[in-house]
């Protein structure tokens, strides 16, 4: 009989196909058990984005649901050190720590996919992925490693093609919005944060990135996942926790989950949109 923790410590399809193309030369972010809100809150002047939020993320897929404007952004943004919060601790397997720029929290396993797809237009496709990645690799990749990574990681996560070579900036955005998808799993991040990341994406195109990202959730790793698509927080969510007006409203198990019962945290004076 397999021993079930060995199952959870099986690698993800990500890990083996960066390890296909780049050897060990690429480090896996270190292992995280559970990362903790304790009483975060963000002000903007008049404006309470985020209030006095205390959650645990662990191993598995945590969504994010909320309406446009209900903090999600915001709580992504202090997680990944662009924002620092107006109250409030963080901590990483029971440490305080200061996410005091992406920098940081990307050397601690972190990897985020921002709302807004960030590119590098004038340079390729595989220099994009592995942007910023100096980091993360023991030694330099070569050409060969970083244009077979990429090719690979793309073949994943996208239905359609992708040259590896083209300008980034020449790409339709659904394909824009799969390289950055890439570039955060080519730092096999401990933990992987996604804000949106599927919005310029065609449903069918959304099942890649999505099988991707629960492989990769199974193999061990953190993953927040920020949606205000039902459907999709109701297919991925090992746990959803639901934001309102800067408030953290409710967490739910995936048992607990139902259309309804994400309505009525969402927008309770909202009944009459139900589906
Ligand atoms: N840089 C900012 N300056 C001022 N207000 C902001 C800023 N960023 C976000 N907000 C406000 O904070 C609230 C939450 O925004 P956000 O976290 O982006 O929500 P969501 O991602 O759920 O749509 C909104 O009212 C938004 O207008
Ligand atoms: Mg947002």
């Amino acid at each position: 009989m397999p021993d079930p923790t060995d199952k959870q410590r099986k690698r993800s399809r990500v890990h083996q196909l960066m390890e296909a193309a780049c050897g060990n030369a690429v480090r896996p972010g270190p292992a995280v058990s559970e990362l903790v809100l304790d009483g975060i809150g963000k002000r903007y002047g008049e404006t309470v984005a985020l209030r006095a939020a205390s959650l645990s993320f662990t191993p598995g897929i945590h969504t994010i649901l909320g309406e446009n404007g209900s903090g999600k952004s915001t709580m992504l943004k202090i997680l990944s050190g662009v924002v620092s919060p107006s109250e409030g601790r963080l901590l990483l397997d029971g440490r305080e720590i200061t996410a005091g720029s992406p920098r940081q929290m990307q050397d601690r396993g972190l990897s985020t996919v921002f709302q807004e797809v960030f590119i590098a237009p004038h340079r390729t496709v595989a220099d994009n992925i592995f942007l910023g990645t100096n980091g993360f690799v023991r030694r330099v990749l070569s050409k060969t490693q970083t244009r077979a990574a990429a090719e690979r990681l793309l073949g994943l996560l996208a239905r359609f093609p992708i040259d590896p070579g083209a300008p980034a900036g020449s790409l339709p955005l659904a394909a824009q919005q799969i390289v950055v998808i890439a570039r955060a799993f080519a730092r096999l991040p401990s933990i992987l944060l996604l804000d949106e990341a599927t919005a310029a994406l065609d449903y069918a195109d959304r099942d890649r990135v999505f099988e991707t990202v629960e492989d990769y959730a199974r193999a061990g790793a953190v993953v927040i996942f920020i949606s205000h698509r039902l459907e999709e927080v109701k297919r991925l969510s090992d746990r959803v926790t639901v934001l309102r007006n800067g408030h953290l409203v409710e967490t739910l198990r995936r048992e607990a989950v139902s259309s309804q019962r994400l309505l009525d945290l969402m927008a309770p004076e909202a009944h009459l949109h139900a589906d």
